[in-house]
């Protein structure tokens, strides 16, 4: 046998992995030391009240013999696939149930998505982003190239001509940045992609955070982008679903034999996501469901604010927060993104992700997320008060 020894040409451990392991550390040793987690961008609210009425009700079901469900569409069932589509259609984008995708998540399908392409694309990746764009074409071996985003462009870099890539990653609102793409930029990415033959990969996992009605959030706002985008979401942040899974892949119709692929792909490889999971869901898109998400999101944003006023008051850079549950900040007096981190786990309990760990542009920077509950955000901007001073 031969191993697939492309694996050897990535970091050591997925960045997530590898700030989980150094903080389990720091706490064995400091058993003592409260640790505010300000790292991943996981949700600490509870799911809401629809959601979780109607997963208990789809338990109900799922132990009588009359409503009970094995196997469902790999797909999706049409009841989530039209939630989404109604969703859609709210921002003026029409989709067919077909085109839409139901799965466990943006994450594993914008890796599986790659089973789809040929080994000998180029990719572009803006840099800095999230580290599974690049990681997962590292796995398949694909040839990678970045495109620089920084203060200049304000996090948000454009089509450069003489760069010819096949696929490319487009993620707005940007994790880690918080950047958005306002309509005019991402038309300019959807025509580079259309002369150039190319597929944009977008993801707009944090879509929901916008504040500005005026920004696009789904690519299918820009004309002509269904004949060169597909688009990935998930539920994980829209309504705490990081632990619950379950998001969408929308395919267009009009790229043709993707959309096939895609389906062949997750009929042969994917069961689809749990009928529970799948009725939760189908809530989030329900008025009342809407309603609800929309309160914790608006409490997250709060706490982005928190954040933001804080490192204002102390005179350190950021962005971010305002359409994304991110701050994207200067690291203070110079430090490396890797020694901020070690310094702030030590000095102050508070763990955040290392801005070097999105791409070389990330390095000086480090990213905080605005999931945290309210008490332990405070505290921990209390923490920097008393550090940064
Ligand atoms: C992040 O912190 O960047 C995200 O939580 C990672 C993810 O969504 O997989």
């Amino acid at each position: 046998m031969k191993i697939n020894e492309n694996y050897s040409n990535l970091e050591q451990s997925y960045l997530f992995s590898t700030i989980a392991k150094k903080v389990k550390e720091f706490s064995e040793n400091n058993p003592d030391k409260k640790i505010i987690r300000l790292g991943i961008g996981d949700v600490t609210l509870p799911l809401c009240k629809s959601v979780i009425d109607a997963m208990h009700k789809a338990v109900d079901e799922m132990g009588v013999q009359e409503t009970f469900r094995g196997y469902g569409p790999e797909q999706g069932y049409k009841f989530v696939s039209s939630a989404v589509q109604g969703y859609y259609a709210k921002r003026g984008v029409s989709l067919e149930l077909d085109e839409i995708f139901i799965s466990d998540g943006a994450k594993s399908d914008l890796g599986n998505i790659l089973d789809l392409f040929s080994k000998d694309n180029t990719v572009l990746v803006p840099d800095p982003v999230y580290p599974v764009y690049v990681d997962t074409n590292i796995m398949a071996g694909r040839k990678v190239v970045f495109a620089d985003a920084n203060g200049e462009n304000e996090f948000l870099p454009m089509p450069d001509n003489n760069v010819k890539a096949d696929l490319i990653y487009i993620c707005s609102p940007n994790n880690p940045t918080g950047a958005v793409y306002n309509k005019e930029q991402l038309k300019k990415w959807v025509d580079y992609a259309l002369s150039n033959n190319a597929v944009i990969l977008f993801d707009a996992a944090y879509e929901s955070f916008i504040s500005d009605e005026n920004l696009p959030r789904s690519i299918y706002e820009i004309e002509g982008a269904k004949n060169c985008a597909i688009e990935f979401c998930s539920l994980s942040k829209t309504a705490g679903f990081t632990g619950t899974r379950c998001g969408y892949t929308i395919v267009p119709a009009a790229l043709g034999a993707l959309n096939k692929y895609w389906l062949r792909r997750q009929t042969t490889k994917f069961n689809g996501v749990p009928y529970i999971i799948q009725r939760g869901a189908e809530a989030v898109f329900t008025e009342q469901g809407q309603k609800e998400i929309k309160e914790n999101i608006a409490y997250y944003k709060e706490n982005a604010k928190v954040i933001s006023e804080t490192l204002t008051r102390l005179g350190i850079w950021h962005v971010g927060g305002k359409h994304s549950p991110y701050i994207w900040l200067k690291c203070p007096n110079n430090m490396s993104s890797w020694d901020f981190f070690d310094y702030l786990l030590e000095n102050a309990q508070v763990v955040g992700t290392p801005g070097a760990g999105f791409g070389k542009n990330g390095e000086g920077y480090f990213r905080l997320t605005s999931f945290g509950s309210k008490e332990n955000t405070i505290e921990a901007m209390e923490r920097f008060e008393k550090l940064f001073k």
